[in-house]
């Protein structure tokens, strides 16, 4: 099944609820959010308060993005606040392991994301761990970035060593994603989508109905 997440690092935050609302009314399953805290990226987004307060309005999923140095300061909060899946970037952990084992312990669906210069061999001894592969398609950060190339062939590795192993995972995508090269990363084997500024510029709701539209044609 192909997913599309609209990251609300991209939304209005003076509208930040109507943003949200439009997405999901459009057909927008998961909701894709990043946190930065301004070390393991350079930029500083959000937390738990806003996490909390759109929990209280919408049973979207919530696919908490964790782009934070030693996440597993945080997880049990964030899994409070009502994240439905945590990712944690491999780069920012000192023992992955053990923090893939404590966001399960919380009931939350694992996610593991790769920075654009990480091996997939990374993944060699914790791929039945993980819910979800998060394939960084930019350098984390910021938004509005451009697609880095080079990633198409990791999302093909990856899918097809996970069809080796008879695993059906899900591949996540983040950055520099629009209508126009979303083709690109579907038919290399990935299926949640992120995108950011081309789901939260313009009309918001047209914009979420293009994505699915375009999805239909790669579902089986
Ligand atoms: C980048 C974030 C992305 C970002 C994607 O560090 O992880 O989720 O919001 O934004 P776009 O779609 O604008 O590239
Ligand atoms: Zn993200």
């Amino acid at each position: 099944m192909i997913h599309l997440a609209p990251s609300i690092l991209a939304a209005d935050f003076w509208n930040l609820g109507q943003n949200i609302a439009a997405a999901e009314a459009a057909g927008a399953r998961y909701l894709h959010i990043d946190v930065m805290d301004g070390d393991f990226v350079p930029s500083i987004s959000f937390g738990m308060p806003v996490i909390a307060s759109i929990r209280k309005k919408t049973d979207m999923i919530f696919d908490v993005h964790l782009m934070v140095s030693n996440p597993e300061r945080y997880i049990e909060r964030f899994a409070a606040c009502g994240a439905d899946i945590i990712t944690v970037h491999v780069e920012a952990c000192r023992h992955v392991d053990r923090v893939l084992q404590q966001i399960r312990a919380c009931g939350c669906k694992v996610g593991v994301a790769l920075n654009p210069v990480t091996s997939l061999h990374t993944l060699d001894y914790m791929i039945d761990m993980v819910d979800m592969i998060l394939i960084m398609t930019v350098n984390p950060g910021f938004g509005g970035q451009e697609y880095i190339k080079t990633s198409t062939k990791k999302i093909q590795k990856l899918r097809t060593r996970l069809n080796e192993l008879g695993l059906n995972k899900d591949i996540q995508v983040d950055g520099g994603i629009r209508k126009n090269n979303v083709h690109v990363v579907l038919e290399a084997g990935a299926n949640v989508i992120v995108s950011g500024t081309s789901v939260f510029s313009g009309d918001i709701a047209q914009n979420v109905k293009d994505y699915l539209e375009i999805f239909k044609k790669y579902e089986g």
